[in-house]
């Protein structure tokens, strides 16, 4: 099964307005044309959306945000919803990342509750899964991360085309990568999940994101897993030339 694999730059909490589509024209010059086999796209924070979003218009890549609230609307103080983002032009939002339940206190039936409105909406979903140290080291790295996936999925009657991002929260940010090995383990764990939920067929076309210091130097050798489907990068995605290093590795 050929899946096409997608990468995606969670720029995180960084670059003003200014500085988002500064790095936007920087990325679609550096990558080119060279993205055609793979599906590319950024995550800049909320208030850069838009500008960056008119940026990338003419090229080929996908506007993401980077969490949403699980209403339409209403006495939400500082939220935003998965309608307005699909309004200012996202056609993705990343869910449940790490630092989202690590630091605002996301657990699985809050991720479920976003995941649930996004695709109700009609935004593509990223769900983002992984273990921490103290749990890798406890050997219940496959514990958590299928009870992050059934979690996450709970109640959803098909996937489309959400796509799942697995990355071990050692790895982010650190510099220290899971081998392909470790990282092929769980992303195929994920996959047997996944069939369990929905069937072989929609296992087969799900998108399997790796993230966790992916960099140009070990990008190649991820992506070459047959169950890595691209990557979810976070500090390299900072760094137009390095992006575009690693998105011609995925594709
Ligand atoms: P780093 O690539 O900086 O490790 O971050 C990964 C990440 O969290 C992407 O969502």
């Amino acid at each position: 099964m050929k899946r096409r694999n997608i990468v995606a730059g969670n720029w995180k909490m960084n670059l003003t307005v200014a500085e988002s589509k500064e790095l936007a024209s920087a990325v679609l010059a550096e990558i080119g044309e060279g993205f055609s086999g793979c599906e590319v796209g950024v995550a800049p924070t909320f208030v850069a959306l838009s500008e960056t979003g008119k940026v990338i218009e003419s090229g080929s890549l996908f506007l993401a945000a980077q969490n949403c609230h699980f209403e339409n609307d209403g006495a939400y103080t500082g939220e935003i919803s998965a309608r307005m983002l699909l309004a200012a032009g996202c056609s993705y939002v990343i869910i449940g990342h790490s630092e989202r339940r690590q630091f605002f206190g996301e657990t699985d039936v809050i991720v479920n509750r976003k995941v649930r409105k996004a695709l109700q909406e009609g935004l593509n979903v990223i769900l983002c899964v992984g273990e921490t140290l103290e749990e890798r080291e406890g050997g219940i790295t496959g514990d958590v991360v299928t009870r992050q996936v059934k979690g996450g999925l709970d109640g959803i009657a098909g996937i489309g085309e959400l796509v799942i991002a697995y990355e071990p929260v050692w790895a982010i940010g650190t510099g220290k990568t899971a081998t392909s090995e470790q990282a092929q383990e769980v992303h195929a764990l994920i996959r047997r999940t996944v069939a369990e939920l929905y069937g072989t067929e929609a296992a087969d076309c799900l998108r399997i994101q790796y993230g966790g210091s992916v960099k140009p130097s070990n990008a190649a050798e991820l992506f070459a897993m047959p169950d890595i489907d691209g990557g979810l990068i976070g500090g390299a995605s900072l760094n137009a030339a390095d992006f575009a290093a690693i998105v011609r590795a995925a594709c």
